[in-house]
């Protein structure tokens, strides 16, 4: 049996991804959580976000964001007795399958929203994603210091499109040049902002009841009153608070704030920390794993090349699930079934990169991989083979038949890519009957091309011929007794096979794809396929 010490310290752990479009304001927030805990002094430090937004197409200036990526792919600090860890969903150009596979790693999402521009594309793509792993997600509505939405109508479109219900925990007072404080519905009081030097520091707040005279002074008596009507309508309207719901994914606590005046971002960051779940049992071959367990046991989620070109080696991410992890232990790799020594685990401590010693449930380690890991393989400490659920391949949108120029270099080139396919950062496929001269690559973000050819030439020494396709979407084709032969499709659609030989459809349009589900009714077509 485990200390209570041990308990303690997995019921305080907090593990969890910022989804957003970008600009909606991930990286402020984060820099002020961390500013909160105190890992950062002052805000405006984590890492200067011009130089790394404007992503250039060479791989060393990506590896160079890379090299401040890395250290905030995962961050960890502590705020009051809680143990955070963040992990980082990368967004822009740089978007690809390890910011999916990333929420895998989560337990629960903190979905910033732009006032101005409501739910955005890529926030949809993430969404989709956490509601697929019923985990709960809070919504940070940001910029209220600006002009933007009405709040009700953001409320109705994350409902509408998202599908999700809402809760507003909080609810502006004010909006943009007026936007002073929120309404603190749990606590049934105002909080009113002040001082806070543009957000560099914390700031102070004044609260009051609603009914409070002091706030017909500070606000304006007609402020005052819209607030008391809003309030008014959205108890008689809204949704009920309900906890079951929040856990289950099927309601979203919906906070307003403002990151960068810090309005509003304690509160959020408080109640966030009070509602959200400690590390919950996982589900493997075994049944659910209790985090509580002895056997320390994880998952790898994402594989990063490493920074040094001339090094092969790759720091694996791993999830800890249960147990507890000690520096140097030695542990079974499953699905290779070998004995691996955990010699150098690394911990991301707000800017440093640290080795840690010893690690809980929750906590996200980075450990040397000598070219040996996959994406989904479990570690564990004793012999019970316990392999968790698998993580998904989820659907590329873009598309390149790939060679090797010189045919010569055919095995060095096969090598290269099946390394990068391993990392995870692109999909292979093959048409049937056709060997592995050419590949048809698929990649999340396209970005990816440029890295792929890129790592190709400089550290396998293989220069590649690469033909961009036409094709947007893939569908996994469920079906049984599939015969490519008998199955009928249009013109623009092409039929592959990934590496688990699987059959794959690969599209141009929304429309092909209906017309292949009626032509073919007996296939399931699927966005998002479990890996092997
Ligand atoms: P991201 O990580 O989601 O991509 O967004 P990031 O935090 O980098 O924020 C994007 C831009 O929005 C930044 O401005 C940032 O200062 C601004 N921003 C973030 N939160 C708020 C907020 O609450 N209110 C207002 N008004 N602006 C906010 P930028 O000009 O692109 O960058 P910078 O020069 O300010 O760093």
């Amino acid at each position: 049996m485990h200390t209570t010490d041990f308990i303690e310290k997995v019921k305080k752990r907090r593990t969890f991804a910022i989804i957003s479009h970008p600009d909606a304001g991930k990286t402020t927030l984060t820099e002020k959580f961390l500013l909160y805990g105190g890992a950062i002094r002052l805000a405006g430090s984590v890492k200067s976000r011009r130089s790394q937004k404007h992503a250039v197409s060479d791989w060393m200036e990506i590896e160079k964001q890379r090299g401040i990526s890395v250290t905030s792919s995962v961050l960890q600090f502590n705020y009051n007795d809680y143990c955070i860890n963040i992990l980082d969903t990368p967004g822009h150009q740089d978007f690809s399958e390890d910011t999916y596979r990333t929420l895998m790693a989560a337990d629960s999402a903190v979905m910033v929203i732009d006032c101005a521009k409501g739910v955005e594309d890529q926030t949809k793509k993430l969404f989709q994603v956490c509601k697929m792993r019923g985990i709960p997600i809070f919504t940070f509505v940001n910029k209220m210091d600006r002009m933007g939405k009405d709040p009700f109508e953001l409320m109705e479109e994350v409902e509408s499109v998202l599908g999700i219900r809402s809760y507003p925990m909080n609810w502006p007072v004010g909006q943009g040049r007026d936007f002073k404080g929120v309404f603190n519905r749990q606590k049934s009081q105002v909080e009113l902002f002040e001082g806070s030097n543009h957000g560099q520091n914390l700031g102070e707040i004044v609260t009051g009841s609603l009914g409070d005279s002091k706030f017909n002074e500070l606000l304006g008596s007609s402020l005052h009153n819209q607030l008391i009507n809003d309030i008014e309508l959205l108890d008689m309207a809204g949704d009920e608070f309900d906890m079951d719901k929040i856990l289950s994914g099927d309601l979203t606590p919906v906070f307003f704030g403002s990151a960068l005046t810090n309005f509003g971002v304690q509160p959020f960051l408080e109640s966030f920390l009070d509602l959200t779940p400690p590390p919950a049992p996982r589900i493997s071959n075994n049944g659910p794993i209790d985090p509580a367990s002895e056997n320390f046991s994880g998952f790898i989620f994402k594989i990063q090349a490493n920074m040094n070109p001339t090094h092969r080696d790759r720091i694996a991410f791993l999830r800890i699930c249960s147990g507890k992890f000690e520096k140097g232990m030695s542990v079974n790799h499953v699905q290779e079934n070998k004995k691996v020594r955990l010699a150098q685990p690394q911990q991301f401590m707000a800017q440093d990169r640290v080795i840690v010693e010893e690690a809980y449930p929750g906590d996200i380690i980075g450990i040397h991989d000598p070219g040996i890991f996959r994406i989904g393989d479990t570690l564990c400490q004793d012999n019970s083979k316990v392999k968790f659920e698998g993580i998904p391949s989820f659907a590329p949108e873009h598309f390149a038949k790939i060679y090797a120029k010189n045919s010569l270099k055919r095995k060095q080139f096969q090598k290269g890519i099946t390394q990068l396919a391993e990392e995870g950062s692109i999909q292979v496929f093959k048409r049937p009957n056709i060997g592995i001269e050419e590949l048809i690559v698929g990649v999340v973000g396209s970005l990816q091309f440029e890295v792929l050819e890129y790592r190709l030439k400089n550290e396998y020494g293989v220069d590649i011929l690469m033909e961009r396709l036409p094709y947007r979407y893939i569908r996994w084709v469920d079906m049984e007794g599939f015969d490519p032969k008998n199955f009928s499709i249009t013109m623009d659609t092409m039929i592959v096979v990934d590496e688990d030989e699987d059959p794959v459809l690969i599209f141009q349009n929304e429309w092909s794809i209906n017309m292949v589900k009626e032509r073919n009714p007996k296939a399931i077509l699927k966005e998002i396929s479990l890996r092997k």
